[in-house]
């Protein structure tokens, strides 16, 4: 009987009134006031400039991957230790992904390989910033430059992280963020894609628009809206934006109160780790972290899942995280790279322990224990 799981989504208190809301204006369809709202606390949030809210990070993803002009011949260049989206959104446009390896201490894409990848077929870059810790994007943003490639930053898991003062997600020429309920700040399924060059805008709002010009309609610029472009159905409900709109007023709140448990665990889990059998998040000096996840690494699957057995034992839910695509099933079809060592060391070794505003202090110690006396 597990007693502390893995996440318990944080609610405001505000989510059901704000629904309320949309309910009694009879205007649940995509693009009214609480999209707006919640467009706006993002922008305020992360200093973007322009923010179209999405259902989920995945479609945010696929636009970016329309938007980039992405085709047949196209390599784009990506992590592997990351989420099926990430590659997918590429494939749909018949892209093949070209898996780089990555670092062993902040498990981000590994900076100094990306040049050695790139061919003349190379069409973008993809910077998954893992746990909420961002990738080295300076290196990435001139690599990038020097190469004449788009830059597109898979900022799931880290909204309000920052990169040398900069927000996540808004450094690349398109970023994307996910608010499904595993996330931070949540409203079931959610994202957002943050266009920071504003010659797409225009294409990304007929984008999300099933290929309309829905938005201009909304906005009374004209009477009836037409097609315009491709498109897709990407936009989300007003009752979704309501959530989350209840959410994000909050983010930093929220944010604040996972850093609480997340620097505990870091403090607890700090005096195991010196004999060289663990490791614990790395944090580059170039970032903050929005304390997303915190994970411990193990020298091996079996010792991982003896931790999660004990944590079963003694009522606390742990977890696993994803397995390298390139190793999986359908990563196996694309993959060409001849070895990615940090990656395929990875899988069975990543454990992520419960993390949530409210969390029991008892869990860190108890884990703290059950991984002391294990070492
Ligand atoms: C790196 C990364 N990209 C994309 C996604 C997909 O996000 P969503 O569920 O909002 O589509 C996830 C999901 O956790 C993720 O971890």
């Amino acid at each position: 009987m597990t007693n502390i799981p893995f996440n318990n989504p944080y609610v405001t208190g505000r989510e059901l009134a704000y629904i309320r809301e949309v309910i009694e204006s009879g205007k649940t369809a995509a693009g009214g006031r609480f999209t707006e709202r919640s467009e706006a606390l993002i922008r305020q949030h992360t200093g973007a400039s322009n923010v179209l809210l999405t259902n989920s990070c995945t479609a945010a993803l696929e636009m970016a991957a329309i938007l980039v002009g992405t085709g047949p011949d196209d390599e784009i260049i990506m992590p592997s230790f990351t989420f099926p989206s990430t590659a997918n959104a590429f494939l749909l446009r018949g892209a093949r992904p070209v898996f780089v390896d990555i670092r062993h201490d902040t498990l981000n894409i590994d900076e100094t390989l990306i040049e050695a990848a790139i061919t003349p077929r190379t069409k973008a870059i993809i910077a998954v910033h893992y746990a909420g810790i961002p990738c080295e994007m300076n290196t990435i943003m001139a690599i990038a430059k020097k190469h004449d490639l788009f830059v597109i930053e898979d900022a799931a898991q880290a909204f309000l992280s920052t990169y040398k003062g900069k927000s996540a997600g808004t450094i690349g020429h398109l970023g994307t963020f996910s608010f499904h309920a595993t996330k931070n700040i949540h409203c079931g399924e959610g994202g957002a894609l943050l266009v920071n060059h504003s010659e797409f805008l225009e294409t990304a709002e007929i984008l999300r628009e099933k290929g309309t010009n829905r938005k201009d309609f909304l906005a009374g610029k004209v009477e009836k809206y037409t097609w315009s472009g491709i498109g897709t159905s990407s936009s989300v409900g007003e009752l979704a934006a309501a959530y989350l709109c209840a959410q994000l007023e909050d983010a930093r709140e929220i944010t604040a109160k996972r850093a609480v448990h997340w620097n505990a665990y870091d403090a607890a889990l700090k005096g195991l780790r010196t004999n060289g059998d663990i490791s614990t998040p790395f944090i580059p000096p170039t970032a903050q972290h929005n304390s997303h996840i915190y994970y411990v690494l193990f020298s091996s699957r079996e010792k991982r899942d003896d931790i999660v057995k004990a944590g079963k034992s003694a009522g606390i839910e742990c977890t696993s995280h994803y397995e390298p695509l390139h190793l999986s099933p359908e990563g196996l079809l694309y993959s060409r790279e001849p070895s990615l060592p940090n990656s395929t060391a990875l899988p069975g070794r990543v454990l992520r322990l419960p993390l949530w505003p409210g969390l029991p202090e008892n869990c860190i110690q108890t884990m703290t224990a059950i991984i002391g006396n294990r070492q």
